[in-house]
């Protein structure tokens, strides 16, 4: 199989988990992408106010919220058009579209957010090149990612009590852990996928966000509902997944950091 055909394949799959997941995504981890999307913003260097801003991966929309608290005037791209449905009569315009392909001219927007989606390209490279078409001259692309080497520990802790209830990856989890979470997960990868695709000013910052993640049942309500877990968690019978989810909880409790790490990338277009 050729590396396009295997990369066409993740995407349709990780297309797939977000379709099937968008509640428990809304139930979940939107209340700790909120507090991302308020430091991703926040690390815009100058203000978005007045700017017409694409919301790149907008999932549920938390970007698109604190973008519009910030005075932009925010349009929504996602691959999977369960999660842009989500409380769609109080969200801005949204359409369904890839990043390595968007459906917009050269130069139609003044910035692009995107909020943990390019961590789920194949080819990175390939999402900024279409980031920096569609952004005008001068424009920013402000863009969050996970660091490899710095997980928060209640992903390893929540995984290991979901496996003590049989739980596998699914296959294309495994794929984007192996293979493309590193592309953008390592600094100076990442910084470099900007270069190549042609910015002209690019750097990547470390943030240290407050997400209240102390809290072993929000840290548990996030694991459980992620696009990779829910599945597996929404098979299980009603006496299991609450046996989980305690033991989870308990495995949690103690000293857990309350905050979590993400990388931001700022680069303008030439
Ligand atoms: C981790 S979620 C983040 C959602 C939202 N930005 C937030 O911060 O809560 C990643 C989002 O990117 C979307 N996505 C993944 N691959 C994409 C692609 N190739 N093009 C557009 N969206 C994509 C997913 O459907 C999902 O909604």
């Amino acid at each position: 199989m050729t590396r396009p055909a295997r990369d066409a394949e993740l995407v349709t799959e990780i297309k797939g988990a977000y379709e099937g997941s968008a509640d428990a995504w809304a139930s979940g981890p939107t209340t700790i992408y909120r507090r991302f999307a308020e430091a991703l913003v926040a690390a815009a260097p100058t203000s978005l106010d007045g700017q017409n801003v694409l919301d790149l991966g907008a999932g549920t929309g938390v970007a698109s919220e604190v973008l519009t608290d910030a005075g932009a005037q925010p349009i929504a791209v996602d691959l999977a058009h369960a999660m842009l449905r989500h409380r769609r009569e109080e969200r801005p315009p949204a359409t369904v579209g890839d990043a390595q392909g968007l459906p917009f001219g050269a130069g139609t927007f003044d910035a692009v957010v995107a909020a943990f989606c390019l961590n789920h390209l194949p080819d990175p490279v390939a999402g900024l090149a279409e980031c920096r078409r569609v952004t005008r001259s001068g424009g920013l692309v402000l863009a969050s990612t996970f660091p490899s080497d710095g997980n928060h520990p209640a992903k390893a802790i929540v995984e290991r009590e979901l496996e003590r209830s049989g739980y596998q990856r699914p296959r294309w989890y495994r794929t984007f852990k192996q293979h493309i979470a590193q592309l953008t997960g390592d600094d100076a990868a990442f910084a470099q996928a900007a270069w190549d695709a042609g910015y002209g000013d690019v750097e990547v910052v470390a943030i240290e966000v407050e997400a209240g993640l102390d809290r072993p049942e929000l840290a548990v309500d996030w694991r459980l509902n992620m696009p990779h877990t829910i599945g597996f968690v929404a098979g299980l019978d009603d006496v299991a997944r609450g046996e989980l989810r305690a033991r989870a909880i308990a495995a949690l409790s103690g000293e857990l950091p309350t905050s979590a790490a993400i990388r931001v990338l700022r680069a303008h277009v030439p």
